[in-house]
């Protein structure tokens, strides 16, 4: 049977099952792991890519691949831990060749991340490249336009887009104005919220 999100409320444990045995898009066919998301699933702050990589088919993990460790690193760069986070990708089956989703393949997919949004409930959602912030937002506007900004969604939650972590790989400068350097001051700005939401 194909794997709906239904209206009964599942957990995070129950929904990753589902998935699992996804064959709602052409995606199943190629992919060695689905890579559902990892996390805390009480988590302030939840990370949304655009879809596994190679590494990350093979090893069911998102962002544990090169675009994975420039992540690590830009959270750390204001001390925050991947185990405080929720990571999750708009697909969570590898494109073939690590093309763009298809639009189908993430219609498709987008109950499932609904649904996690919905479970871990987080304040702040950092959309990480175009793709996931042009699902989310429902805009074709890009990443270099909307990047660093704070926008309402849905309540109470926030969504902040930065550049993917796969783009700031292929730039090694630092200086001003840099996608790296640009990153690096809208990663501040996410902590500076995250902490000033935690003050009673
Ligand atoms: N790129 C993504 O968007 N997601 C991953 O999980 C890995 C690389």
């Amino acid at each position: 049977m194909d794997c709906l999100v239904n209206s009964t409320k599942l957990s995070l444990t129950q929904l990753a099952s589902q998935v699992k045995e996804c064959t709602l898009c052409q995606l199943y066919k190629t992919r060695t792991n689905v890579v559902f998301g990892e996390g805390n699933s009480e988590a302030a702050l939840m990370l949304i890519g655009e879809g596994p990589g190679e590494v990350e088919d093979q090893n069911g993990r998102p962002f544990v691949g090169p675009a994975g460790q420039k992540l690590d690193e830009v959270l750390a760069s204001v001390g925050i831990m991947r185990e405080e986070v929720y990571i999750t990708n708009v697909v969570k089956c590898r494109p073939p060749g690590n093309r763009e989703p298809l639009s189908e393949e993430m219609e498709r997919c987008y109950p499932y991340l609904e649904a996690q949004i919905a479970l871990i409930n987080p304040q702040i959602i950092l959309s990480l490249g175009n793709v996931s912030t042009r699902v989310l937002l429902d805009t074709n506007a890009g990443i270099t336009m909307l990047r660093g900004q704070f926008k309402r969604w849905r309540g109470d939650i926030e969504i902040f887009p930065i550049f993917h972590p796969s783009y700031l790989l292929r730039y090694q400068s630092r200086e001003k104005g840099s996608p790296k350097y640009l990153t690096w001051i809208d990663i501040q700005k996410v902590k500076e919220r995250l902490d000033r939401n935690r003050k009673p």
